[in-house]
This record gives structure tokens, C-alpha cells and sequence, in this order.
């Protein structure tokens, strides 16, 4: 339904704009349909438009169709997030509900929370209270901005309950909940076929790298891109390296020098979630610079390597299997070889019960 038409009455909205924010929509969507406490109205952004980066995750993740779609798609930073504004204003306020649920830390995200706390509208902020403290990234003034704007904040993990207590943010509002991507990867790993992945994408298990870039400061700097092709193309000369690329990286990798710096390694379009799901529970280790990434391989203990010089979740390094690496040749392709993963313990409460708190505490809240 287009924004312009008149939207059925709920008490909760949930938002969900990229691709990220579906997997943690799910498994609340279906806790709360569960609990049937709340008329629930499903918002899509349209931040992520794609069938690759939206339309089959709602249907593997068993997501209803949205009930407004607000189509905004690319943009610039302002862009996006005054379109999201503009367009998600006449939605709530004719939905009128007690609750906007947002999720992560998207353009969407914000801007669905702003529109939400100037109409007086209560916001709860799933994935509250992680930080880089790196504010060259736009990811991290959404959360700050959104967890400041929040009535209710769902922590996954106590590092995030301690960044919000040094923020001011009143204690009584915060709850350490888990981390709810979990929820989800605990729920479809047994829905896939692992063998038939293995065999469509023709690698063994254990026996090959998976990639994911995305990230600005990666993929928009050619310098870095350049150095990262390069170490990308070395690992590809030991053991096959497969790389589902984002719309945005794929973009990048078409240049000819990048190309042939990448040597074996085998770029693909983006996988739906549990192709994706499938080849990172039976990679030899995983690159990325994907927030969701890191927790994933931690939760499946598959060693993980960021290339990026902070992380907003420091937990899957001091608990998990991740470390930070840099596309230096020498120093990372020995950080590729030696990771194990060994040593690493599961997070407390990163159980997949995460939405079923959440939705417990909302059924209880004033
Ligand atoms: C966004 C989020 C990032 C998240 C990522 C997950 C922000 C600030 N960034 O970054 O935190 O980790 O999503 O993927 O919100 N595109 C397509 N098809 C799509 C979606 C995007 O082709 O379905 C293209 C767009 O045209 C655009 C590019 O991909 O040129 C980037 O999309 P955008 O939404 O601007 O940000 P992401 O890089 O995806």
C-alpha cells in the first residue's frame, strides 16, 4: 500500500528499511503475532528495494507483506532520511499507534524515530546502545541520535547497557535483552539444505573464505579498495574465496585494475539469507565489514575477520570469534591462516529468545 491511502489503526508500527533490519523484524514480528496483545502495522522504507536485498528476505523469513511501503530507494544521506521523514509523518499519524518499533541503525531508523518522538509518539529501539565512537560513520550518528530519541532500549549485550549509562540515558529505560539476528540464524539453520548450498556455489566445507564489503570507508575510498582486492587476490591463490558483493561494492568492483587485483576471487550477486546463512556456517573463516557478520560468525563459531579499525559490537572479539585486520598483505594473510575460531563462548542471552523478551516487556509496558 502506497503512503498517499489511508492505513488501518494499530498500536505498534515496526520499521524496517535495508536489509539488515529484516532479520531482526521477523522473530518480533512472530513473537508479538504470538502473544496477540497488539494490532501490528509492518512499515517497509523502501531504503533496500532490490528482490536480492528485500523482497526474499520477507519471504524466507515468513515476514507478511508490508502494509505501507514508502519506496523511497537510493539516495544521499539527506535524502534518504528526509524522504523517509516526509513520507512516514502522514502514516503515523494516521495509524495513531502507542508504539514505533525501529531496528539497528540505518538511515530509516533515525529518521522513523525523529518523526515518531516530535508527534509524541513512544519509540523502542532494538539494538540499543552500541557504539565505534567513530562519527565519520553514518551508522553511528543514527544510533546515537535514535537511542537518544528512545522511550524503551533493547541492549544486546552489557557493553551497549554501559555506553548508554555514560550517555545519561536513564537506566529504567534500558533492558538487556540478546542479541535477536540470533533469534533468526537459530530458527533457519535447520530449514537449510547445507549440502545443496555447498554444492550450487561448488566448495567443500571448511574448505574456502566468504567475503562481504559494503561498508563506505571500504568500498568508496579506491585507494583502500584497491589494497583490499589485492589481499583478497593472495588469499585466492590458497583456497577459493567466494564474495556475494552489495549492490554498492559491485558497483566498484566492475573497474579493470580491481578486477584483475582480485585474481580467483569469485565476486556473485547478493544471496538471499539462507544461501548466505548456509555458506558462512560452513566457511573456513569470513571477511567482512558487515555489523550483522560479526555477530553472526560469532554466534556460529566461524572465525572472523573485520576490516575496519573499530567495531560497534567489541563483544564478538573479547568473547567471539572476530578480530580487526587490515588490508596489509603480510599481517593479514597470516590473520586468514591461523583463525581457528577456538577459544570463543556464545554471548550471554544471544540464545534466540531475544524477541520473545522483547515482546514480553512491551506487553508490560505503561
Ligand atoms: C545500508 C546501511 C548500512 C547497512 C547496509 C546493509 C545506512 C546509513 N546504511 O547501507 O548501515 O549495513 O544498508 O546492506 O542506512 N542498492 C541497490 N538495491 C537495493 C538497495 C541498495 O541497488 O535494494 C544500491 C543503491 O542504489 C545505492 C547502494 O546500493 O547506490 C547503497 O544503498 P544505501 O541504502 O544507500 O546504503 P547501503 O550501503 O546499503
Amino acid at each position: 500500500m502506497r503512503p498517499s491511502q489511508q492505513v488501518a489503526r494499530a498500536e505498534m508500527i515496526l520499521v524496517a528499511g535495508a536489509r539488515p533490519n529484516f532479520v531482526k523484524l521477523a522473530p518480533l514480528y512472530q513473537a508479538l503475532r504470538a502473544q496477540s496483545k497488539f494490532r501490528l502495522c509492518v512499515v517497509h522504507t523502501g531504503q533496500h528495494y532490490d528482490d536480492a536485498m528485500s523482497g526474499s528476505f520477507f519471504r524466507e523469513l515468513d515476514i507478511p507483506s508490508p502494509d505501507v511501503n514508502l519506496e523511497i530507494g537510493p539516495g544521499t544521506h539527506a535524502q534518504q532520511t528526509g524522504t523517509v521523514m516526509i513520507r512516514f509523518e502522514p502514516v503515523l499519524q494516521s495509524v495513531s499507534p502507542r508504539w514505533v518499533v525501529v531496528f539497528g541503525d540505518v538511515n530509516s531508523t533515525i529518521a522513523c524515530a525523529l518523526v515518531a518522538s516530535k508527534l509524541g509518539v513512544a519509540v523502542a529501539h532494538v539494538e540499543a546502545g552500541l557504539r565505534s565512537n567513530d562519527w565519520s560513520m553514518p551508522e553511528e550518528i543514527n544510533r546515537v541520535v535514535t537511542d537518544r530519541l528512545s522511550t524503551r532500549l533493547y541492549a544486546p549485550s552489557q557493553d551497549a547497557c554501559e555506553n548508554l549509562s555514560r550517555e545519561g540515558i536513564p537506566e529504567d529505560r534500558v533492558r538487556l535483552v540478546g542479541n535477536i539476528m540470533v533469534d533468526t540464524l537459530l530458527a533457519q539453520l535447520p530449514k537449510v539444505d547445507q549440502d545443496r548450498v555447498l554444492s550450487q556455489v561448488g566448495v567443500r566445507r571448511s574448505g574456502f573464505v566468504l567475503v562481504t564489503l559494503h561498508r563506505p570507508s571500504n568500498v568508496d575510498d579506491p585507494a583502500r579498495l584497491a589494497r583490499i582486492c589485492t589481499v583478497l587476490g593472495k588469499a585466492s591463490e590458497h583456497e577459493p574465496v567466494i564474495f556475494p558483493a552489495h549492490p554498492r561494492t559491485q558497483t566498484r568492483l566492475k573497474e579493470p585494475s580491481l578486477e584483475k587485483a582480485l585474481g580467483d576471487t569469485r565476486v556473485m550477486a547478493p544471496l538471499p539469507y539462507q544461501a548466505f546463512l548456509g555458506l558462512m556456517a560452513n566457511a573456513r573463516a569470513v571477511i567482512t565489514d558487515s555489523g550483522g557478520v560479526q555477530e553472526e560468525t560469532t554466534a556460529l563459531g566461524v572465525p572472523c575477520l573485520t576490516l575496519r579499525p573499530n567495531t560497534e559490537r567489541p563483544i564478538t572479539i573479547s568473547q567471539g570469534t572476530n578480530q580487526l585486520v587490515e588490508p596489509e598483505p603480510t599481517a593479514f594473510l597470516r590473520a586468514l591462516e591461523t583463525s581457528d575460531g577456538r577459544r570463543h563462548r556464545i554471548p550471554e542471552l544471544w540464545d534466540g529468545r531475544t524477541a520473545h523478551r522483547i515482546a514480553l516487556d512491551l506487553s508490560d509496558a505503561q
